[in-house]
């Protein structure tokens, strides 16, 4: 006996990602349904070989499903989890509306997945932003080997990162520099993405750093360790999918970087690709599609007692979003609906 399922947003970037997921992994599924916008309504969307007619997510009944897995955005969020989690489906969001309630599970199982039990209280778990997502699978085994006392992040997000309206606008801008005739000034992003970087993702905040910014510190604690100091500098790059990372670390103990190239080597949802010469590293382009959290360029920062430095590239549309959701769902059937 499987589960039945619902994916809400499903025809976004990330609700396709997470049908074809599901189907990748074989999640035990005994129904699906796909849902959206009442714009969507009958758009068909894949799961595996077979093709899924859009519904409406505004009149759909989730009495009798399992789990509902939200990727539709804070509004359409507010409304609609709450009446999924009532009628008794457990709601696995990738919004930020419920990462930061204190009765609600914040989850990467690579590093919390016993946090999965506190789900019961609202019926709803939370998926990290994906820029949190990729570093604590990276930071989590270092700092359970040396205790990271503060990091220094400094982000390169991908336009997909800012919905399927994010993609239309670098792939549009980037033509029309080649036909000045047929301008596209700036809609989704705040300056020209194409050929450009922009330094400002989400709201400001009164300290002058940005909503984005804010979400890594938080989350980085809620769900690794609240002791740990973050600060972020997020920024939005001219690439379609994938986001990169460049981290500092600083530790309580001193931590080879050899020692921890091992360490990395042998942790759950880690790919070291970390070789001195041209191309010895990963970027975004080579990471779409995949599963794994890469890590290049692991070194010592020699300017702090006990100090690293690495790279980290991930498929923000994947482990940044809905594989992390599906993985959630899996350690969700396992521990504590146990069917399947
Ligand atoms: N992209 C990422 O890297 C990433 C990472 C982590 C979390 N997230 C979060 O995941 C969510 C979805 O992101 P995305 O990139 O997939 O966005 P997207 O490509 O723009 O897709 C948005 C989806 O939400 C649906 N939707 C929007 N408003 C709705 C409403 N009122 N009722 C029903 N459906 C509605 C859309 O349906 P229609 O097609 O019918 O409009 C579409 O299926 C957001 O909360 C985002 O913050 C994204």
């Amino acid at each position: 006996m499987g589960y039945r399922i619902a994916v809400v947003g499903a025809t976004g970037n990330v609700g396709r990602e997470m049908l074809n997921i599901l189907h990748e992994r074989t999640f035990p599924v005994d129904e699906i349904v796909a849902l959206a916008s009442r714009r969507s309504l009958g758009t068909e969307v894949s799961f595996g070989d077979t093709t899924l007619k859009t519904k409406d997510l505004e009149t759909f009944d989730f009495t009798g499903w399992d789990i509902a897995l939200f990727a539709v955005g804070s509004e359409a969020t507010k409304t609609y989890a709450p009446k999924a989690a009532k009628a008794g489906c457990v709601v696995i969001d990738n919004s930020s509306l419920y990462r930061y309630d204190a009765d609600v599970p914040l989850i990467v199982p690579e590093v919390n997945a016993q946090a999965i039990h506190g789900y019961s209280k609202k019926n709803i778990i939370a998926n990290p932003n994906c820029s949190t997502a990729q570093m604590v699978v990276a930071l989590k085994p270092l700092h359970d080997r040396a205790r990271i006392k503060r990091v220094v992040v400094s982000t390169y997000q991908s336009v997909s990162g800012a919905g399927k309206e994010g993609i239309d606008e670098l792939w549009d801008q980037t033509k029309s520099i080649y036909n000045p005739t047929d301008s596209k000034p700036p809609k989704k992003f705040t300056k020209q993405i194409a050929f450009n970087v922009i330094p400002h993702i989400d709201v400001f905040l009164d300290d002058g750093s940005t909503k984005e910014e804010w979400k890594m510190v938080a989350e980085t604690k809620k769900i690794l360790d609240p002791k740990i100091k973050v600060t972020a500098t997020c920024v939005r790059v001219p690439v379609f999918v994938g986001h990169s990372e460049s981290i500092n670390i600083e530790f309580e103990d001193f931590l080879d970087e050899h020692e921890a190239r091992d360490i990395l080597r042998e942790s759950p949802g880690i790919m070291v690709i970390d070789k001195r010469e041209d191309g010895g590293y990963v970027t975004p382009i080579e990471c779409v599609g995949d599963y794994a959290t890469f890590i290049s360029r692991i070194r010592q920062d020699s300017t702090i007692d006990n100090g690293l430095n690495l790279w980290c590239v991930s498929d923000n549309l994947r482990k940044g979003a809905a594989l992390n959701a599906v993985q959630i769902a899996e350690v969700l059937g396992r521990e504590c609906l146990k069917k399947g």
